[in-house]
Formats: C-alpha cells, sequence, structure tokens
C-alpha cells in the first residue's frame, strides 16, 4: 500500500480527491509518485486535512473510521496508522497533544485550492480544478461516520463546481465561444446526468453556436434519458426541449445570398459581450438601445443576429426585424413590419382600444388580434395617434416580459416610420425594452435616441484575417501563408464581405483549397495576383444586368456626385426608372446617394468598372454625361460637361461647350487668358496640348480680351451678347412669395400650418433665400397670435403656431420686403380657442361658481369636491386629456388626470372630481384646471409638446409659473396665452413658442 522513502527535501506532499483519490509525493520537476491509494491511512489524512483546526480527538477519529472494532483494537490500529503515515511524511507531519491529533504538515490540497477559486470568483480554474466528484467510489468498511461525511462533502462540492461551470459556460456564450462552453456544459452534465439545468445548458450552448442538429439530438437524448427514468421533465426542460427542436437556422430566412463559408464569429468579441452583457441590465428593469454602424460587409447583420442567436436560445423574448431596401419609399413600411411581428405576442393585447385602433389602420394584419376597428385619422394626426400606440405597445410587452427587439439595416426605413420609432422610442419610459438597430454610415441610418450608444464596426485587421481564415482551416506554416493573409487583408481593407468573396473566388477558380483541415494553395503567383486587381468586384460587376452595369459605368466615369435629372438625360430613361436603377445599385452596395445626388459606393468600385469598360463604352459615357451637363449655365456644370465631352474625344462638342464657358466667364468679369481658362476647365492632369487646342479653336471674338477690344461697334454688340448671357449666368433673383401649403380653416390654431416659400420667376423655390417672412391678416379684425415673422430656411418657412384671435373668416398675407406678397386662401374659423369654464362646484362644502371661486380650507386639510365645466375645442380627433393641479407642492408631482376629453366639442359640460391635500403654510393658492392636446398630462403641466421625449419643468413656462394676469385671463376667458417648447419642425432642435392652453382657476385661501 505504500512506497516508503520518498520523503526528500525537495518534495512536496498532494492530496488528491476530485475525480480520484491518492496521496502524491511530487518532486521538483513534473514526476511524482503516489504516496497512497483508498484506504484508511488515506482516508485519515484528508479527513484531517480537512478540519478547519486540522485536529481532531482520538476519540473521534476511531468512531470515523473503526467504528466495528472494539475501542482497544480500535485504538491500535489508529496508532499503526499514524506511525505509517509518519513514515511517509516525516515525524513531525503528524503531532498529539493531550487527546488530540494534529496534522502538521503542510499539504497541497486539491480540495482546498478548489474552494479557494470558488470563493475567490476565479470560476475558469476552479472548473480546471475540479477533476470529478470528490472522493468517488472511495469505500472504508467499517469506516461508516466516515462514508457519511464524504458523501456531504462530496454533495458540497459538487454544488460549488456546478454554480461555478454554469457561470463560465454562460460567460464563454457571452463571449462569442461557442466550442468551449459546449465542452464544459457536456462535462458539467455527465458528471451529474440527473441534474436537469446542466443538459439546459446543454441545449442553450448549442442554439446559441447555430449547431442545430447537435441540439435537435441532444433534446431527443435528453428525452429518451428522461424516459428510461420514468421523470417528467421540469417546465423549463420542457421548453428547453421545444425550443432546441424548433431551432431555425442560423441565417432567418430572408438573409440575402448565403455564402457558402461562414466563418466564425471573428474580431467582434467585445462587441458581442457588450450587447450580450447589457441584456441583464435590461432585464434588471431597464431600457437600452445600441445602433451598429459601419460601411456594407462589415458584419452589422451578422453580429446582431449572433446576439440575437445567443439571447433566443437562452430563453429570451428577442424579436427580428429587416429593413427592406424596397420598403424604403413605402410610408410606414417598416414600422408596420415591426407592429405586425410585436402586436401579436403576449401582453399586446393589455393595450388600450384606441392604441389597438391605430396599429390595425398601421398593419390591418393585427385586426385577428384586437377588437377594433382601424383609426382613420391620417397625416400628422395619424402619425401623433401611432406613437401613442406603439408608446403603449411597447410598455405593455415590456410590462410582461423583457424584450430585445432587432432591427436590421435601418438605412432602408422610410423617413415617417423613423419618426414613429424615435418618438415611440424617447416616449417609452425605463421598461425592460433592449433595442439594436443596425445601419451603413449613412445619414438616415440611425435613430439617433437620447439614449443611444454606439457601436461603430472597425474592418477586420491583419490578425483578424488571419484568425478567420483559421477558423475554416489551418493556414501551412510556410513563408507563403503571411503573405497570402496580408494581400488578402491589404486589398479587402479588412471588410469580411470582401475577405470571403475572395476566398470563394481562389476556391471556384481552384487557387485556394481546403484539404483535410488545411488550406492548401494552387498557383501562388495567380492567387496573389487574383486578390490584388479586385477580381471579386469584377465578378459582381459582370453579374450586373445591361441597365444597371450602364448607370454604374456613369456613375464610375463621373467625376463628382451625379444628380438624377443627369443621370435620366444621360442615360436616355425617365427619373422613376433612373431611381429604380440606383436603388438596386445601393443594395448592391455598388452606389450610394447623398442627398439628391449620387456616387460609386468606393473608388475602388469606379476604378474597377472603368477599367473593366470597353474604349468605346467608356467613350460615350462620358459623352452621354457631357452632354447631360452642357445643359446647364451654370460655371462649374459647364466645366464637368467640358471635360467628359473631352475625355469622349469629341472635339466639336467641346469646342462648343467651352466657347460657352469662355463667355460666361468674361460676363462674370473674369481676365484670364484664354489658355488659363482652357486649362482650368480642362483640369491639370489634361496635357497642355489639349489645353493649347481647346485655347485656339475659341472663334476670334472670344479670343479678344476686353481691355483689347478697340472698335466700339464689337464692343457694342459684345456687350449685348454679354448681357445676354450674363442673365443666364447671374443665378436667379427672388421675385415672389408664394404658399405651398395653405391653410384651410382655424380652430383658433391655423391649420394646416401655412408653408410658404421665396421663389424665382418660374416658381422655383431659392433655396439660398434667407429672408424674413412676415404674415398678417388682410382685414384688420380678427387678429393674429404666434410666430408673425420667420427667417426662411432654405427658401421656406412653416408658420405651424399662428392662432386666430376671434371670429373668422380671415385671410392671411405673407410678405417679404421687396417681393410680390402672397395670399392665402380666405377660410373660416370654426371658432375661439378652446376654452374651459367653470360653471360651479362644491368643494369641502362651499359653493363655487364663475363669479365666486374662492374656497377656504385649513392647513393640511383634504380638498375635495366636484366641479361642473364646460369646455370648447375645435381639434379634430386628436387626444385631449382634463388635468388639474395645484400651485403648491412638488409641481412634479401634485397634479392628476382627470379625464379624456371628446372634441370636438362646443360648451360641452363635464364632471371632474378634484381631491388635494392643502399646504401647510397659510396663504393664497390657486387650482388650475386645464386641458390640452397633448399625450399626457404633465405635458401640459410643464408646458412641453408631445413630441418632446419628455417634460421639462421649472423652465418658466409650467402652469404654476403663470403670472397673476394670465390666471385672470383663464378666469375671464377660459384659456392662457403660455409657451410650450417643442421641436422645431426645421432643425429638429427644442425651441419655446407661444401656445394657448384652455384653463380655468379655483382660488385657494389657506389658514
Ligand atoms: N466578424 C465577422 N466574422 C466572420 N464573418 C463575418 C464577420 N462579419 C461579417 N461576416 C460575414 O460577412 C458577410 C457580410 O456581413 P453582413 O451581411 O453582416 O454585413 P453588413 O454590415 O450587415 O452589410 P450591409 O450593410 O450590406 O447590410 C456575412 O456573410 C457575414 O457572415
Ligand atoms: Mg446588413
Amino acid at each position: 500500500m505504500t512506497d516508503p522513502g520518498a520523503a526528500e527535501t525537495n518534495t512536496a506532499f498532494r492530496l488528491v480527491t476530485l475525480g480520484s483519490a491518492s496521496l502524491l509525493a511530487v518532486g521538483s520537476g513534473t514526476s511524482s509518485k503516489t504516496l497512497l491509494r483508498p484506504g484508511k491511512p488515506l482516508a485519515l489524512l484528508i479527513y484531517l486535512a480537512s478540519l478547519p483546526e486540522k485536529t481532531a480527538s482520538r476519540g473521534h477519529l476511531i468512531n470515523l473510521l473503526w467504528a466495528d472494532t472494539d475501542p482497544e483494537h480500535g485504538l491500535r490500529t489508529l496508532r499503526q496508522t499514524i506511525f505509517q503515515i509518519r513514515q511517509l511524511l516525516g515525524d513531525d507531519s503528524v503531532t498529539s497533544s493531550g487527546r488530540d491529533l494534529s496534522l502538521a504538515l503542510p499539504l497541497e490540497f486539491d480540495r482546498d485550492e478548489f474552494l479557494g477559486a470558488v470563493s475567490r470568483g476565479d470560476t475558469e480554474r476552479a472548473i480546471a480544478i475540479y477533476k470529478g466528484p470528490f472522493l468517488p467510489d472511495f469505500g472504508v468498511p467499517g469506516g461508516a461516520e466516515f462514508e457519511q461525511w464524504a458523501d456531504r462533502e462530496r454533495d458540497r462540492l459538487q454544488s460549488a463546481y456546478v454554480r461555478s461551470a454554469e457561470s463560465v459556460v454562460r460567460s464563454r456564450l457571452d463571449r462569442g465561444q461557442y466550442d468551449l462552453a459546449i465542452a464544459e456544459a457536456r462535462r458539467l452534465r455527465d458528471f451529474d446526468p440527473a441534474l436537469e439545468s446542466s443538459w439546459r445548458l446543454v441545449l442553450e450552448s448549442l442554439a446559441s453556436s447555430g449547431d442545430r442538429t447537435a441540439a435537435i439530438s441532444e433534446a431527443e437524448e435528453l428525452e429518451r434519458y428522461l424516459a428510461s427514468e420514468d421523470r417528467d421533465p421540469e417546465n423549463l426542460t420542457r421548453s428547453a426541449i421545444a425550443r432546441a427542436k424548433k431551432l431555425q437556422p442560423l441565417a432567418p430566412p430572408d438573409e440575402p445570398a448565403v455564402p457558402r463559408l461562414v466563418a466564425d464569429l471573428t474580431g467582434r468579441d467585445r462587441e458581442f459581450s457588450r450587447l450580450t452583457s447589457t441584456w441583464a441590465v435590461v432585464k434588471s428593469g431597464h431600457f437600452r438601445h445600441f445602433h451598429v454602424a459601419a460601411p456594407p460587409g462589415f458584419g452589422k447583420s451578422r453580429l446582431l443576429r449572433d446576439v440575437f442567436t445567443r439571447l433566443r436560445a437562452s430563453g429570451s423574448r428577442a424579436v427580428w426585424i429587416g429593413a427592406l431596401a424596397g420598403d424604403r419609399n413605402l410610408a410606414y413600411g417598416l414600422a408596420s413590419d415591426i407592429v405586425g411581428r410585436i402586436g401579436q405576442l403576449s401582453g399586446a393585447s393589455g393595450i388600450s382600444t384606441a392604441a389597438a385602433s391605430s396599429l390595425i389602420a398601421l398593419n390591418p394584419k393585427l385586426s385577428s388580434s384586437f377588437s377594433a376597428t382601424a383609426d382613420r385619422s391620417d397625416g400628422e394626426e395619424a402619425l401623433r395617434h401611432r406613437v401613442h400606440a406603439l408608446t403603449e405597445l411597447l410598455e405593455a410587452l415590456a410590462d410582461e416580459t423583457p424584450i430585445a427587439l432587432f432591427i436590421d439595416d435601418m438605412h432602408w426605413s422610410d423617413p415617417v416610420s423613423r419618426q414613429l420609432l424615435k418618438s415611440a422610442f424617447s416616449r417609452i419610459g425605463d421598461c425592460r425594452i433592449f433595442l439594436v438597430t443596425s445601419g451603413r454610415k449613412v445619414p438616415d441610418g440611425n435613430l439617433n435616441l437620447a439614449a443611444t450608444h454606439l457601436i461603430s464596426l472597425e474592418p477586420l485587421d491583419r490578425d483578424e484575417v488571419k484568425q478567420l481564415l483559421s477558423s475554416f482551416a489551418c493556414l501551412p506554416d510556410i513563408p507563403f501563408s503571411e503573405e497570402f493573409v496580408s494581400t488578402l487583408h491589404e486589398h479587402t481593407g479588412g471588410s469580411p464581405l470582401l475577405i470571403l468573396e475572395n476566398l470563394h473566388l481562389a476556391m471556384e477558380r481552384g487557387l485556394l483549397e481546403m484539404k483535410d483541415g488545411d488550406w492548401s494553395y494552387g498557383n501562388r503567383a495567380s492567387l496573389i495576383d487574383a486578390m490584388s486587381r479586385g477580381d471579386v468586384l469584377e465578378e459582381r460587376i459582370r453579374k450586373l444586368d445591361e441597365q444597371l452595369y450602364r448607370m454604374l459605368l456613369l456613375l464610375s466615369v463621373a467625376e463628382e456626385p451625379v444628380p438624377v435629372p443627369v443621370m435620366s438625360s444621360a442615360s436616355g430613361r425617365d427619373q422613376s426608372d433612373v431611381e429604380a436603377s440606383l436603388a438596386l445599385l445601393e443594395q448592391h452596395a455598388l452606389a450610394v446617394s447623398s442627398g439628391s445626388e449620387w456616387r460609386c459606393s468606393h473608388d475602388s468600385i469606379a476604378e474597377t468598372v472603368v477599367r473593366m469598360a470597353y474604349p468605346q463604352e467608356r467613350a460615350q459615357a462620358h459623352h452621354a454625361l457631357g452632354a447631360a451637363r452642357f445643359q446647364s449655365s451654370y460655371l462649374p456644370h459647364l466645366r464637368l460637361a467640358i471635360r467628359h465631352l473631352n475625355a469622349s474625344g469629341d472635339r466639336d462638342k467641346t469646342r462648343e461647350a467651352f466657347v460657352h464657358a469662355v463667355a460666361i466667364a468674361r460676363a462674370a468679369g473674369d481676365r484670364r487668358s484664354n489658355l488659363q481658362l482652357a486649362t482650368a476647365m480642362l483640369g491639370e492632369s489634361i496635357p497642355s496640348e489639349t489645353a493649347n487646342r481647346l485655347a485656339a479653336s475659341l472663334p476670334l471674338s472670344n479670343r479678344i480680351s476686353l481691355p483689347t477690344v478697340m472698335r466700339a461697334g464689337f464692343v457694342a454688340i459684345l456687350l449685348t451678347v454679354i448681357g445676354l448671357l450674363a442673365f443666364r449666368a447671374m443665378p436667379a433673383k427672388p421675385v415672389q412669395v408664394a404658399i405651398t401649403t395653405q391653410p384651410l380653416a382655424a380652430n383658433a390654431l391655423v391649420v394646416p400650418p401655412p408653408v410658404v416659400e421665396i421663389q424665382d420667376r418660374k416658381g422655383r423655390r431659392l433655396q439660398r433665400a434667407v429672408d424674413t417672412i412676415t404674415v398678417e391678416t388682410v382685414e384688420a379684425k380678427p387678429g393674429l397670435i404666434g410666430t408673425l415673422a420667420i427667417a426662411a430656411v432654405g427658401g421656406r418657412a412653416v408658420f405651424n403656431d399662428l392662432s386666430v384671435d376671434g371670429e373668422g373668416p380671415v385671410q392671411l398675407r405673407f410678405k417679404v420686403k421687396g417681393l410680390k406678397p402672397a395670399l392665402s386662401h380666405r377660410f373660416n374659423v370654426t371658432g375661439t380657442n378652446p376654452t374651459l369654464r367653470l360653471i360651479s362646484g362644491v368643494v369641502n362644502g362651499q359653493r363655487i361658481d364663475a363669479s365666486h371661486r374662492t374656497i377656504t380650507v385649513n392647513r393640511g386639510e383634504t380638498i375635495s369636491g366636484d366641479l361642473l365645466l364646460h369646455y370648447t375645442s375645435y381639434w379634430g380627433s386628436a387626444s385631449v386629456i382634463l388635468g388639474a393641479t395645484a400651485t403648491w407642492g412638488d409641481r412634479k408631482k401634485n397634479f392628476v388626470d382627470l379625464a379624456p376629453l371628446f372634441t370636438p366639442a362646443e360648451n360641452q359640460p363635464r364632471r371632474a372630481h378634484i381631491t388635494f391635500t392643502a399646504p401647510e403654510t397659510p396663504g393664497i393658492y390657486h387650482i388650475v384646471v386645464a386641458f390640452d392636446a397633448e399625450g399626457n398630462v404633465e405635458d401640459f403641466m410643464s408646458g412641453t409638446n408631445w413630441r418632446m421625449p419628455e417634460p421639462i419643468w421649472n423652465d418658466g413656462n409650467d402652469i404654476v409659473d403663470w403670472t397673476p394676469e394670465q390666471l385672470t385671463q383663464a378666469k375671464a376667458r377660459g384659456w392662457v396665452q403660455s409657451k410650450f417648447v417643442q421641436i422645431d419642425n426645421a432643425t429638429g432642435k427644442p425651441r419655446t413658442d407661444p401656445h394657448p392652453v384652455a384653463a380655468t382657476v379655483l382660488d385657494v385661501i389657506v389658514r
């Protein structure tokens, strides 16, 4: 049993108890000798080593290990055992004092190391130490006590291991280390198959990794195991099995052209963990929005999908919606998809009928989920209702279960959906919603919420490219591998999509192969060449149809972004056709638009297209663009025309364009010589002979510069010509004011808000006009309230807060100094401002009415009573809410939502019950009852428009800040000219505007 003579000086002793049992002598190297195998001496050592004081009485030890013999015999055997141990470990290893024996020699002990790692939270270390159950199959005849102790210890250590392993598996999953996670989950399950939580972890890990086949087979294995044990699965297990069996392939079904190679997610560990760890924050009750932005092909969708799959696999509620390129021009296209998906989830049924009816209007499919009819409103009103409805829906869903919403490809979203999403997500409270969006780096690619966290994906670096390659197969350990990786990195700019496409192409051409888990190279020179030349791109371009290719060629030869009308004229196709083709090119990530102009998405694309085109095709493209640009009289465009025409080789046409351009330049006072002009127009890169030839080709009249003109008659003619040309050349002049959106009516507020432009004589808006446009009524009465003078931005002003003070009909006049003014339609005022009047009431037993509205109460007393109010509002179907606030206490809390009001209505009676607690300080206070068409009572209590993300308090326009004059106004006429913070439509920034609020007041005297 023993192996004597091991007690050398440099030897450490190690107790092994996890997975097996022995005492080892560990030498200075890696060698070790087994000193004790399972038996009573080892049991004794282990027991002593496990005690905190490492000390036990002899009696206790005899009971523990020799309970089946008489005490005398037990004592003798104990002595022999101690003797044996001392022989092995040294005389001082076990000491005795009185009746006690102590283990005095420090031993390495795997159990202690394991528990130490667990208590330090070093879970990776802990699971590495845990080689298996504590003292497995360790029988000690006569040692029943010891066996019981070992059983308890085994259970304790096992559960510490299960906790550690679970945490390790989860953190590996969170870092996207699926293989490691699966391995540990399986090990955990194998230690104790009876533990269903471990099976669930295996299923979750496999599902996260996207290994659908393995997940299904493990799920079936688990079912067989449970059946063999005659056990019903736990509820969680039941759903884990169902989930595994329903698992979709990794890519959502609408994923376009899945590449044949799918690499492990590479170089995105940080981003992946950041997203998955945020989910825990969301689940604990918080809203979070992450936006992933990057150029095409950098893996935005891939990252989102992996996180999505991960959350789904862990049983979380996650929904995937991809914006479609075709939907960009479909108003509410994306929003409709979103509510169609989330409107059917459990929890959605908790929303109000009004919200349901807006959602049905947004997506008729939902009529099967809600019993409501579609909301009929349109325009701004519809948007407003939908914002309310979506906000309500999101909150209702999150109230039930946390939800993760993945919206991919935001750059394809339609503008109104974006506005709807932005407003709704700005308004939801801090609820359990995780919004993850992705988009290319274009102006409309992001929702830009106040709470947005931005993740920008960078190109893969060289090491990551290597890692990506190695995730398919091993790279041979030869210098060429390094060259291959570098070339691939350099010529793809680290774009994962381009890397994968390059690999495909090289494999298709037999230049690269995967054999027995290794990459193997074909003709190396051709491989490097194919990658360096950008053959992948050529392949993509070759696959375009004729029309798309023509469009791309035009963009490729163009030196500057091209507006759609120029594309249309150059291609001889109508504008809508051209727009459709450009949108397709954009989907292929070959073209991008900035505003209304288009260009190739990358210079390398333009270069490749130009290189691939036949010379004749190139010349035609230049000619077409040159001719299209020649239609302009604007010098910079003419310059482009000249360059293109020159590049096309059409000398006559080039000369014609040059003559035209020189005349315009001269007219504008340009004194440079013709040669200088020719060089400037053609660009420095053109050979000087070309410029010379062009300058020399000018007709005599143009070749003479102004100061040298001698003959008066000629000068006169020239001046006339110049005059005419100058007229064409000068930018158009502002001439008139025009109304592009007419007001139709006013219910106090003029609706719709008039939109007014400054135009040239042809009725074209002058974008650069910045003059102030003023408005007035044509007749002296009624008057106008609101912003009466607005500086035109981009030649346009929107009068969105005009209200008419009095009875109609009304006609408006819009004026700009020096220009012809514009008159609006004559429209009716459907009523005065919305009003709220106090008719009568009883509060704390005191009667009040319009002329007696004061109550007297004691400090801290409850103020309670009923009011009869009359309200008038001409707002269409807006949601109008009645509320009341006290002018004491915490303004953000001391108000109440009394009731919704139905509008339009004129002098409609409405009863309201109010309850407040009187303040502790005597004085004169007020209760203001008011209504407005805002989202919430707090909006108008704080003087904030509903489109602002949240109410803004203490900025001077809260109702409790109303001046004595305003309170008097409210009492006298039922409304107050207050101020609201709202979003400026032009700039998107908050601004404060006058705003009428219907209100009435009670005076409260506190004694
Ligand atoms: N980090 C990565 N590791 C491995 N493969 C990746 C990685 N990033 C992207 N890929 C792969 O590259 C291809 C393109 O990625 P993806 O479609 O996610 O790009 P994208 O940024 O969403 O592009 P787009 O703007 O066109 O929507 C996919 O096949 C994807 O699986
Ligand atoms: Mg994408």
